[in-house]
């Protein structure tokens, strides 16, 4: 049975196309549990790698004028344990689990994911596109050969669906997102955050503890939307929307561009959790007025205008 708001995506059925975007709210199982029950179609958790980190020191986080910029530092209590969260998670939450992992090398990436399938994960998502934890993230996002051998060599590994996410601190997203493919990628998220930094004009000094940070929310908007609607075109695997999307216009909005699901982060920092809720009411109200039979049918349509 599909209503007009579920999806399929990568082999996965989402209830709705709104899903949980990695690194806010998804360290335990109880608040991927809330994520769920506010009305997210899937939860995405937070990085999680093979070791324990404790991250950046303060200040990990400074609001800009249409976002935020943030350096946590990649914090997270490691596979091991976070296995366990996933295990719990998995007891109670109906909706798919995507666990988003990061490595410093393909084999770190290949034993964080076996980790992740086993205790239950329903795919995973290779953060190769944080855009400042050195010899991680974007330094693999960005080389082409480095991508391609992450994702490969995951592939080969792991049985559950693959994601893969982008980073936009890139000439060329296109690339990527043809390597990415190319490697045997299921679904392509875009994008991670833009690599910015902010200084302080009393102190005279970079203000985050790491001084560059990500950059979320609004202010990114019109960067992932052209990122997806590029990708889009290359690809044949689903897209994931995220960057900035705040209301149910901005996911329509991703939508029309290609992205078959989309990713909620920020917009929770300032609205809170009725966001997804109130995403899904007004994608359902705009079909209803447009005349559409299912969300389904709006993905990519801008590409026919
Ligand atoms: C962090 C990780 C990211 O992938 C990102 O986009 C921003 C911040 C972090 O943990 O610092």
């Amino acid at each position: 049975m599909h209503s007009k708001l579920s999806v399929e995506l990568a082999g996965l059925r989402l209830v709705n196309p709104t899903m949980l975007a990695a690194g806010i709210l998804g360290m335990t199982n109880l608040s991927l549990k809330r994520v769920a029950e506010a009305g997210a179609g899937a939860v995405v958790t937070k990085s999680v790698g093979i070791k324990p980190r404790t991250g950046y020191p303060n200040p990990t986080i400074v609001q800009t004028d249409c976002g935020i910029l943030n350096a946590m530092g990649l914090p997270n209590p490691g596979i091991k344990h976070f296995a366990k969260e996933i295990q719990e998670a998995k007891k109670t939450i109906s909706c798919p689990i995507i666990v988003s992992v990061y490595g410093f090398s393909a084999e770190e990436f290949v034993k964080v994911a076996e980790k992740a399938e086993e205790s239950g994960a329903d795919a995973v998502e290779l953060n190769v596109s944080c855009p400042h934890v050195e010899k991680t993230g974007s330094e693999i996002g960005q080389d082409m050969g480095l991508l391609e051998e992450v994702v490969k060599t995951v592939k080969k590994q792991v049985n559950k669906p693959v994601f893969v996410k982008l980073t936009p601190n890139v000439t060329n997203i296109t690339k990527c997102a043809t390597a990415t493919e190319k490697a045997g990628a299921d679904a392509i998220t875009a994008i991670n955050t833009v690599r910015g930094m902010a200084i302080n004009a009393e102190t005279a000094k970079p203000i985050l503890g790491n001084k560059f940070g990500g950059l979320s929310g609004p202010a990114m908007k019109p960067i992932a939307l052209r990122c997806v609607y590029e990708v889009y075109r290359e690809v044949k695997v689903p897209v994931i929307g995220c960057g900035g999307i705040n209301d149910w216009r901005d996911a329509v909005e991703f939508m029309l561009a290609g992205a078959t699901a989309i990713q909620i982060g920020t917009a929770i920092a300032f609205k809170g959790l009725d966001v997804f809720q109130s995403i899904n009411k007004g994608i359902e109200a705009y079909l209803e007025t447009k005349g559409y039979e299912s969300v389904r049918e709006i993905v990519g349509l801008s590409h026919r205008c």
